[in-house]
């Protein structure tokens, strides 16, 4: 069984898919954290977003691989666990610049499906009901406004004991969406046969019910 869960930055896909693939007893396969693992490679080596060659170089060396410890996804670069320094902003927008680049892509589709292909999963990102899992058995395009997406990541922030700016994290989500939307490769759009749910209004709790209650028999 292969569950995807597309949509933009800080709709909630990571919060739900843990939530869905833990009931299920599937493995949540986080492949945002991929992309970022890349990033975090290339911020490590001072490379601006906009130098593609740069990015490309860094790619090349960057060796991903995952493993599950207590089934948490562990990401690993080059062999060392770099899980617990991909949740940065930084890393996220660096990510979303290195997503763009076909031979990242190329190199991670291979891990994705491989592990989809041993596994029953809940699959979050941005091209796997469109790319990575055209079969998927069950896909869930997860959207919500702007606004709330916002207000959702400024609170997450308040709660580490960070000052953020509301309106600084609202650009960055747009400017997010806008490079994973347009890009030429594997962009971010809803696949045809994917059911959207907007979880502007909804709690977590709600959208995990709605598309448990989704799944096939
Ligand atoms: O879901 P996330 O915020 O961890 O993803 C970080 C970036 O990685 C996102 O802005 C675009 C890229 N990404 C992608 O291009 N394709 C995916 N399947 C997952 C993430």
């Amino acid at each position: 069984m292969k569950i995807a869960i597309d949509g933009p930055a800080g709709a909630g896909k990571s919060t739900i898919a843990k939530i869905v693939s833990k009931t299920l007893g599937y493995i949540y396969v986080d492949t945002g954290a991929m992309f970022r693992a890349i990033g975090y490679q290339c911020i490590n080596n001072n490379v601006s977003p906009d130098d593609i060659k740069a990015i490309e170089d860094n790619a090349k060396q960057a060796d991903v691989t995952i493993k599950y410890i207590n089934d948490i996804q562990r990401v690993f670069l080059n062999g060392i666990d770099v899980t617990d320094h991909l949740r940065e902003e930084a890393v996220g927008n660096m990510a979303s610049a290195v997503a763009v680049i076909p031979a990242v892509r190329e190199s991670l589709l291979d891990l994705q499906r491989k592990i989809a292909s041993e596994n029953n999963v809940v699959m979050d990102g941005r091209d796997i009901g469109t790319c990575v899992l055209p079969d998927a058995e069950l896909k869930i395009y997860l959207t919500a406004s702007s606004k709330v997406r916002a207000k959702r990541r400024f609170d997450e922030l308040k709660e580490k004991g960070e000052s953020p700016d509301i309106d600084v994290i609202e650009k960055d989500i747009i400017e997010r969406d806008r490079k994973d939307m347009t890009r030429d490769i594997a962009p971010l759009k809803q696949a045809e046969d994917a059911i959207l749910i907007d979880s502007s209004y909804m709690t977590i709790d709600e959208v995990a019910d709605k598309i448990i209650s989704l799944i096939p028999s």
